[in-house]
């Protein structure tokens, strides 16, 4: 099943809770959580105190992308926040088991992801012990940037090891995506889309939301 994961990067920050129960009537089974550092990419967003506040204005799953340098050192703040699901970057400067273990440990689930520069296989060790892989389809930093479909080799890979580990692992992509986009990543083996200008962007979020599924 295709899930949609609408990024709150490009929602109305004056406004971030009644967004989020937008999102939520909309029908979107998860929310996009995106915390950046202004170090490990090159902008600032919001960290868990925002996120905290909203937890209680959306009822699924509160998935949080973590664009910082130090991960291992902030999940207790981010499970207290109300993370169900954090996923890191590979790249970042902690020892990605030790991070992995310290959210595990916490009982929420474990995602890692890559920049559009790094391999396939760098995700290939961790495929033991993670609930999802979150693939890059732009440069992390900012939202309402193109689309990078030559990342769809990789998603297909990933798509492949993941179907040979006999693992439930969800592949997600982020970055981009629009109608168009989704569809070619959904043929490539993602089955979680982050969406956040585009959707943000239109008046029915339901009916946007609806656009970026399959139809049967
Ligand atoms: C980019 C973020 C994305 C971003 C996606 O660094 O990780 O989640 O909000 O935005 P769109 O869908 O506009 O590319
Ligand atoms: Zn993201």
């Amino acid at each position: 099943m295709i899930k949609i994961s609408p990024s709150i990067l490009s929602a109305d920050f004056s406004d971030l809770g009644a967004e989020a129960r937008k999102m939520q009537q909309a029908g979107a089974p998860w929310l996009h959580i995106d915390v950046m550092d202004g170090h490990f990419v090159p902008n600032i967003s919001f960290g868990a105190p925002v996120m905290k506040c909203i937890r209680k204005d959306f009822d699924g799953v509160f998935d949080v992308h973590l664009m910082i340098s130090e991960p291992l050192r902030y999940i207790d703040n981010f499970v207290k926040a109300g993370a169900d699901m954090i996923t890191f970057h590979l790249e970042s400067d902690s020892d990605a088991n030790a991070t992995i273990d310290a959210i595990r440990a916490k009982g929420v689930k474990v995602g890692i992801s890559v920049k559009p520069k790094t391999p396939a296989e760098a995700v290939k060790p961790y495929l033991d012990k993670v609930d999802m892989v979150l693939v890059m389809t732009v440069e992390p930093g900012f939202g309402g940037q193109r689309f990078m479909a030559d990342m769809m080799p990789k998603v297909s890979q990933i798509r492949e090891w993941i179907n040979e580990s006999g693992r439930e692992i969800d592949l997600q992509v982020d970055g981009g995506v629009n109608a168009d986009t989704a569809k070619v990543c959904i043929e490539a083996g993602a089955n979680v889309l982050v969406a956040g200008s585009y959707l943000f962007s239109k008046d029915d979020y339901a009916a946007a939301i609806k656009t970026l599924l399959p139809n049967d």
